[in-house]
């Protein structure tokens, strides 16, 4: 292994992993390889070029913590993860689409009773969610597991606010036994990404814009069915046709509706304007194990 050129570098490193045993990290590495190294020779990369990803990289991790993932960023910006999300969510017409996950899910979000207002305080003009969990066949799922989570009026998820101690616009309810949720919580308003970061100076440097169309994030599991891991996206908004993270699907696409002050669905009294979203879910039942 002496002398190697740009003819025979790439071989000689695929030779090195050639006895790795784990044949699916053996099949990805190789196949790394080739495309990094078939990438390089296609725009014939310099070394000034090279040393800039380098630093780009570094800038990245180093912007990460638990409250920053510029990776997970990077990865939705280059479209990457709509990729592999469509790739590992092929399913039946009927079922709802799934999108992406985005970097503001966290573990361990309280767990409300359905029809609580999972605003928790967080700014936001208010918005009552309804709707029934099925399968493929309409019949209700009833006990699913849904998570939701959503940025406040002013773009913010809870986890970006420095030292607030409590979680906002964030939590977890149980479906009844007929399939249906309802919660209270705001409307979600459109939000640029984190864009201070090596992501935003790639967004800035190709001409391209940080934000995302206003969107209400579920995450809903029941035993049987593939977990789905999508958001609603609300109709009219901006950024539809430009979501900085290509998530949008037009069937995820729903009416917020504007109500005047007046009976809520939760039959409280509302003193201010408010909105109700009604979205029924489709999912779809499990890989059965052969
Ligand atoms: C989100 O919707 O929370 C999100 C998705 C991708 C990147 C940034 C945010
Ligand atoms: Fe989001």
């Amino acid at each position: 292994m002496q002398n190697l050129n740009e003819d025979t570098i790439t071989h000689a490193v695929i030779e090195q992993i050639a006895h790795t045993p784990n044949p699916r990290l053996k099949r990805i590495l190789t196949s790394l390889v080739q495309h990094l190294h078939n990438f390089a020779r296609e725009v014939e990369l310099s070394e000034d070029e090279l040393m800039t990803a380098i630093q780009f990289l570094t800038r990245s991790g180093q912007m990460c913590s638990d409250k920053r993932q510029e990776f997970i960023l990077l990865s939705d910006t280059l479209g990457l993860s709509t990729l592999v999300m469509a790739m590992n969510n092929r399913k039946p017409p009927a079922c709802t689409e799934s999108t992406v996950f985005g970097p503001f899910h966290v573990e361990n979000a309280p767990v409300f009773p359905l029809g609580a207002d999972v605003a928790n305080g967080a700014k936001g003009e208010p918005c009552f969610v309804s709707g029934v969990i099925r399968g493929v066949d309409g019949e209700p799922v009833p006990h699913a597991r849904i998570e939701v989570w959503q940025a406040d009026e002013d773009g913010y998820y809870d986890v970006q606010y420095a030292g607030l101690g409590k979680f906002q616009g964030r939590g977890v309810l149980c479906a009844d036994q007929d399939g249906r949720y309802y919660f209270r919580s705001i409307v979600a308003e459109p939000y640029p990404i984190p864009h201070d970061g090596p992501v935003g100076d790639m967004l800035r440097a190709t001409e391209r814009h940080p934000w995302r169309p206003a969107h209400l994030h579920f995450l809903i599991k029941q035993t049987g069915y593939q977990t789905l891991i999508t958001h609603i996206f609300r109709k009219g908004g901006t950024y539809l046709d430009s979501d900085a993270v290509f998530g949008v699907r037009s069937t995820l696409i729903a009416d917020w509706l504007r109500h005047e002050p007046g009976r809520a669905p939760d039959g409280s009294i509302m003193e201010v304007p408010f909105y109700t979203l009604e979205y029924d879910f489709v999912l779809n039942p499990a890989k059965k194990d052969r």
